[in-house]
């Protein structure tokens, strides 16, 4: 953007025309000057302009008016307004009315330099994030939540009934059940669906800048604080904001969100003044938020807060009837997306993922179905497509194993078994052979082998 950046500048002083129009050609930008109000309010009916840089007070009439025309005609334009020494007053007027920053005079090259960068910066980014945004919207209407079991409908159902009111939803569920999937889905149900969903994962950020990155700070707030910078509730505004992990929240910005909900209001960190904000509050856990109450590191009134209502989305395990209709969406989805034509999935391969326990859920089952979609070679995916950890989940089966009445053959059960260890350890390591020596405790020699005796020994490169 720096390459082709327009910028007009108005002020009624010629030199500080002249001198902004050095300052900012040779900075590689295409500028243009008006000398007046009038003027200046021509060239942006007449042509497009990334920024603009306003004196306050002109003779004929003051540049607040040169904001409103921006602000009014919609403009994607971000405008700086220029003040005299004395008046900070009409310059945060300014910045109540749109302004994205204000410089004072005199000021140094550097400084006008360095706002009008940043100020070019965040038009991009504001940019980017409205295309992202538009095309996000649009892909959820793609991006269905898939279920048929009776504990998914009751959950639809749910989600249904609170989408468009202004209640705080609790979404609580084992990791990769789908909580972000709903939290996006009640938020597009919602009045606020035209409005932003801001989505912060608050155990990735960390705790020292999670308070400025949801509250945002004034400029000089702290060392690097150079601009003030709006947090992630004002962004959220008239929408909602998805509290992803909500538990990891340390006690000191659980006051400050507790807050923020109770008074509708947030305070920009350094800052003297409240803000009101309007944000709905989706937040998830795959915590037990009781555990973390009964051991003091969670706020119990901040719990009831959050939880007005709450969603819980059962376990994978727990509505095996969804997997076939899973597993066709995930099969739909990655073979439009690596150009495959497959047809679906065999009887024994479906009936092994219905017996299998799925530890990480419909995130699993869906990088389960992604593998087979690309090793398959077209046709049915079949159960040899499937991974080991699926085929022959291993661990207490072995321990409780019971002795029919009629025996069992020892032999055989102790090579399946070690087949099946042998081959995970494979796949866990990638096909390095010493490396699944290690995970199984045993010699190379050894593991080639057990490999050798079982058969499963291949002639290739791999050591
Ligand atoms: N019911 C569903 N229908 C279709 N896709 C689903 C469903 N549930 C989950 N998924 C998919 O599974 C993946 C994991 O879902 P999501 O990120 O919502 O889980 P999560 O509960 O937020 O997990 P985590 O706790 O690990 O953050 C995503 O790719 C999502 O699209
Ligand atoms: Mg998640």
């Amino acid at each position: 953007m720096s390459e082709s950046a327009r910028i007009l500048v108005v002020d009624d002083e010629r030199s500080m025309q002249e001198f902004l129009e050095i300052l900012f050609r040779r900075e590689g930008y295409e500028v243009t000057t008006a000398g007046d109000v009038a003027s200046g309010l021509l060239c942006l009916e007449n042509d497009e302009f990334d920024l603009v840089i306003c004196d306050m007070q002109m003779p004929d009439r003051s540049g607040i008016d040169v904001l409103h025309a921006v602000r009014d005609g919609m403009l994607d334009t971000v405008v700086i307004m220029i003040t005299a020494y004395a008046s900070t007053e009409s310059a945060i007027a300014a910045m109540k009315e749109g302004a994205y920053d204000y410089i004072t005079k005199p000021f140094k090259v550097d400084e006008i330099k360095l706002v009008v960068e940043k100020a070019l910066e965040k038009k991009v980014l504001s940019r980017e994030n409205r295309l992202l945004r538009t095309q996000l919207r649009g892909q959820v209407r793609h991006r269905s939540i898939v279920g048929n079991s009776g504990v998914m409908q009751r959950v639809f159902e749910l989600v249904g009934q609170v989408a468009d009111t202004k209640t705080n939803v609790l979404i609580a569920g084992e990791s990769g059940t789908g909580k972000e999937l709903v939290a996006r889905a009640i938020h597009d149900q919602s009045e606020r669906s035209e409005k932003p969903l801001v989505a912060v994962n608050c155990g990735a950020i960390p705790e020292n800048l999670l308070e400025s990155e949801l509250f945002g700070h004034v400029r000089g707030a702290f060392t690097g604080a150079v601009q003030s910078k709006e947090g992630l509730f004002e962004s959220a505004d008239g929408g909602t904001i998805f509290l992803d992990e909500v538990g990891e929240l340390s006690l000191a910005l659980q006051v400050k969100l507790l807050r923020a909900i109770q008074d509708k209001t947030i305070r920009r960190v350094g800052d003297t003044q409240d803000r009101r904000v309007d944000v709905r509050i989706l937040s998830a856990t795959n915590r037990r938020l009781e555990d973390e109450i009964a051991a003091g590191r969670f706020r119990e009134d901040l719990y009831y807060r959050l939880n007005v209502i709450q969603v819980t989305l059962p376990a994978l395990r727990e509505r095996v009837d969804d997997i076939p209709l899973l597993v066709h969406h995930f099969i739909e989805k990655y073979a439009a997306e690596l150009s495959k034509q497959i047809d679906g999935m065999s009887e024994e391969a479906l009936d092994r993922l219905t017996r299998y326990a799925f530890p990480g859920n419909v995130r699993e089952l869906e990088n389960v179905v992604e593998r087979a979609v690309a090793l398959c070679r077209g046709g049915l995916i079949d159960a040899d497509l499937l991974p080991p950890t699926v085929l022959e989940p291993t661990g207490t089966a072995a321990t409780s194993a019971r002795i029919p009445a009629e025996g069992v053959d020892l032999e055989a059960l102790v090579n399946d078994y070690e087949r099946s260890l042998l081959l995970e350890a494979l796949e866990m390591s990638g096909g390095v052979k010493k490396r699944a020596a290690q995970l199984l405790g045993i010699s190379f020699r050894s593991f080639r082998y057990r490999l050798e005796k079982l058969g499963l020994d291949e002639p290739d490169a791999s050591s």
